[in-house]
């Protein structure tokens, strides 16, 4: 091994030696969305990168080309279990390695510092301990299979308004303790070879330029070796960025590196020594994943982990994230039933994963009903309705439509052609069939629709820039939609113009929507989004809600599924509000009041309010489950598999009891006036208590926490609890031992080590919990440093932060005993 790295090593260096300060400077920038450039002379590929987290979705964005979807980080937190956090990494490693990506742009290892965080579904925890746990066996995982991770956001990008230019004011000491540590950790416990700088500024700097934390202290202090790769357009300055320690930066071909590098270093604005540390850093990335010949890769092939069955592990993984939040009278699991009333639009189709760069194509997905109707025999009767639909948006056009899209030149030219299953356009970084950025002139979507009802239909065109609508003979719209505020976000997410138009049944019509397509300053790549939605006539909210309720009083069991949509909860915004969206609510309500055994089951990334949740039966949270969600969900509900997830992050009963809501920056600037104070440590100084702690989740059987011993040691622990637990009920069960840490005169703790154990009935259980020494430490500002008061402290265990079963009382002697 150690021979390896050194062959390596040697390796990066003679490549380094070969190359001229143009080809170094090449190098460093993106040759186009995804990759950067092979230089064939010294024997290195192309270098290619792919987003995560969920999935690897390649250098495609299309459905055709699909990737397994595990479930979402949220959820993947929610195990509370390294070694499958492990494994998924490696199933990701491998899904990779079939893509022929040698980077993957995860783990995301921001925290939930507010619930209104957008992309908080996306990240893993308001706790940087289980963040960091998780997250370097993910990191591990993925670097097992001879893929490069990539850490991101660098750091502080807690939330998403104003995302490329705000700047987060923040205490060193809530830099250390909170929003550093994850990376920290990472970096410490599995190396990762990469690593993402972020948008924003940190304390008037911009992470791509942030010499301090990137130079200082991810480098020097910490010993990260491995490339430091912009976020997508976010190096801006060719000088800054290369001081302040970035090496390549994303996406190309325009870029502030590669020949803008170059000139830099020829004006002696940048010095050559660091363009030479800089593709040090790049060659040794390429080394490590096998693109540079002669270089021993980190992993060799015949050291690969065994391969894995994707679909399984979504599934498994799926079925270990459910937190069962709340569980009357055992409602759950359901045991024999008749008849299920199954309710909601995501029962049908599923909300299977969070939006923005995370979204990859499965080759399928489960829903909660698929699910269902798979598991039960003939003997129980499914039915299923609507009862309310969510999506605030027109969903594109589907049903009844026989649809094309033609691609056409500057000079009407057509350029290409290809059949298009839903009136949705969506290419991001490489148009069809080699079309090159500028060559694109207009995208005509275009073919028949048969209305199934007469009446009157809304169609609807979701997108940016110039749009021609004709029905039949007739052109209804011939207009520029214009988007009001920042461009790249109304891209993700784009303004949407209502046509009403009149239909008869089973008559088919000719349909055209012309766009003609404009490239954004702010992102030269290709890039093309816009919809034709649909939606028939005559819905009518009330009756879906009464017909709802109709079926759950008439059903044994009624199964209500309740989602967020990508307009209220995805990448490139905040959340503007905890509420699910439409009549969800009402919906519930209406439902448990026509049948008490009502199971919500809550299908979001992040927290909603549950305004119903102490008249519910029971409450199931399975979070974006992935491709397979809905056959683990039948599986907790039938009692097949028990649901151990416990949360990853405390829910509020109510949006304005959350201790931390501002997401919004003032002038440019968000300011974490809150300090180290977030998620649960805010919460236990409150008088109000959230709907759900930290660490809280329920299962189908019961424990006894019989007995905590502390052993001291020193170095990087300073001890291990011995804990024993029994299984007191009457099913095998796992149960997830949390430990807190507090000084003994204070009521503040925290999170200080967790273990996973297994009992049958009846048995008992002992986990060895190793107490970090950095869970008692706090970061002093004056010394900028660790220090560990010497001080009495108690080890809390229990089953979430406010569950508490045994205390063991400690002493710390010593600062560095
Ligand atoms: C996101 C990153 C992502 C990148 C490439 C950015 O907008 O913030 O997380 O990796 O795009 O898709």
């Amino acid at each position: 091994m150690a021979n390896h790295q050194a062959d390596r090593e040697a390796a990066v260096e003679k490549a380094l030696a070969a190359l001229d300060l143009d080809a170094r400077c090449r190098l460093l920038a993106g040759q186009d969305m995804w990759t950067l450039p092979a230089i064939p002379e010294i024997g290195l590929g192309s270098l290619v990168m792919s987003d995560g987290p969920i999935g690897v979705r390649g250098v495609h964005w299309s459905p055709e080309d699909t990737s397994i979807a595990l479930p979402s980080p949220t959820a993947l937190a929610a195990t509370w279990d390294p070694a499958l956090a492990r494994r998924a990494g490696q199933l990701l490693a491998q899904e990779a390695r079939r893509k022929g990506v040698h980077m993957l742009l995860a783990p995301t290892l921001n925290l939930h510092r507010s619930p209104l965080g957008g992309r908080h579904f996306e990240c893993y925890s308001e706790d940087p301990l289980l963040t960091g746990a998780i997250g370097a066996a993910y990191v591990g995982g993925v670097q097992d299979g001879g893929v490069a991770a990539t850490p991101k956001h660098f750091v502080a990008n807690d939330s998403e308004t104003d995302r490329f230019t705000v700047d987060v004011r923040v205490s060193q000491r809530a830099l250390h303790e909170l929003y550093l540590a994850p990376f920290a950790a990472v970096v410490e416990q599995a190396g990762p070879w990469a690593l993402m700088a972020a948008y924003n500024s940190v304390n008037g700097t911009t992470m791509t330029e942030h010499s301090a934390l990137q130079n200082d202290i991810l480098r020097a202090r910490w010993g990260f070796d491995g490339a430091i790769v912009s976020d997508w357009t976010a190096a801006r300055d060719t000088v800054g960025a290369a001081s302040g320690g970035l090496d390549i930066a994303m996406p190309g071909p325009r870029s502030v590196f590669g020949s803008a590098l170059a000139e830099a270093v020829r004006a002696g604005r940048v010095p050559e020594v660091t363009v030479e540390q800089m593709a040090r850093h790049m060659l040794r990335l390429a080394a490590r994943v096998g693109v540079l010949a002669d270089a021993p890769p980190a992993v060799a092939e015949d050291a690969l982990p065994a391969p894995v069955n994707g679909e399984a592990l979504a599934h498994e993984i799926a079925q270990r994230s459910i937190v069962l939040l709340r569980n009357e009278n055992d409602a759950l699991p359901l045991g024999q039933v008749r008849r299920i009333a199954v309710i909601g639009q995501a029962a049908d189709q599923a909300r299977a994963l969070g939006g923005g760069s995370a979204q990859v194509f499965p080759p399928h997905t489960v829903s909660p009903l698929a699910g269902l109707r798979a598991l039960l025999d003939e003997q129980t009767e499914v039915s299923y309705v609507v009862g309310a639909d969510p999506r605030v948006k027109i969903p594109p056009a589907k049903a009844g439509f026989d649809l094309r899209v033609r691609l056409f030149g500057a000079d009407g030219n057509p350029l290409g052609e290809h059949p298009l299953p839903e009136g949705n356009v969506e290419w991001i970084g490489e148009f069809p069939d080699g079309i090159a950025v500028g060559e694109l002139h207009s995208v005509v979507v275009t073919g028949t629709f048969t209305p199934r009802v007469g009446g009157t239909h809304t169609l609807a065109i979701a997108g940016i820039g110039p749009f021609r609508l004709t029905v039949g003979d007739k052109t209804y719209f011939d207009e520029a939609i214009v988007p009001n505020g920042d461009p790249v976000a109304a891209f993700l997410a784009p303004p949407e113009v209502l046509i009403e138009v009149e239909l008869a049944a089973a008559q088919p019509v000719s349909v055209s929507l012309r766009h003609t397509v404009t490239t954004l300053a702010e992102l030269p790549i290709a890039f093309e989004k816009f919809a034709l939605g649909h939606q028939e006539p005559n819905i009518d909210p009330d009756a879906l809600i009464e017909e709802a309720v109709a079926a759950a009083a008439s059903a044994d069991i009624a199964v209500v599924v309740v989602a967020t949509t990508p307009e209220v909860e995805s990448e490139s915004f905040d959340r503007t509000s905890l509420s699910l969206p439409g009549r969800q609510d009402d919906l519930v309500t209406r439902v448990i009041a026509a049948n008490p055994r009502t199971v919500v089951v809550v299908n979001t990334g992040s927290p909603v309010q549950m305004p119903w949740a102490q008249d519910a039966a029971a409450i199931l949270l399975t979070w974006f489950p992935g491709q397979e969600g809905g056959a683990a969900l039948a599986d907790v509900l039938m009692g097949r598999a028990e649901p151990s997830g416990r949360l990853p992050t405390t829910w509020p009963a109510y949006q304005d009891d959350s201790p931390v809501l501002n997401v919004t920056p003032t002038d440019g600037v968000l300011a974490y006036e809150e300090d180290i104070y977030i998620g649960y440590r805010a919460w236990q100084r409150l008088s109000i208590a959230p709907r759900f702690w930290f660490g809280h989740g329920l299962g189908y059987t019961t424990w006894e926490y019989e007995a905590a011993a502390f052993t001291p040691a020193t170095g990087d622990i300073i001890g291990t609890l011995a804990v024993r637990v029994r299984n007191t009920g009457d099913r095998p069960g796992r149960e997830t031992i949390q430990t807190y840490i507090a000084h003994a005169s204070q009521p503040d703790r925290r999170l200080a080590a967790f273990a996973v154990v297994e009992a049958e009935p009846g048995e008992t259980a002992e986990a060895s919990i190793p107490i970090p020494r950095r869970a008692a430490e706090f970061w002093d500002e004056t010394a900028e440093d660790w220090v560990l008061p010497t001080t009495a402290y108690h080890l809390l265990t229990g089953r979430s932060v406010a569950d508490i079963r045994l205390t063991t009382a400690i002493q710390l002697e010593g600062p560095h005993a």
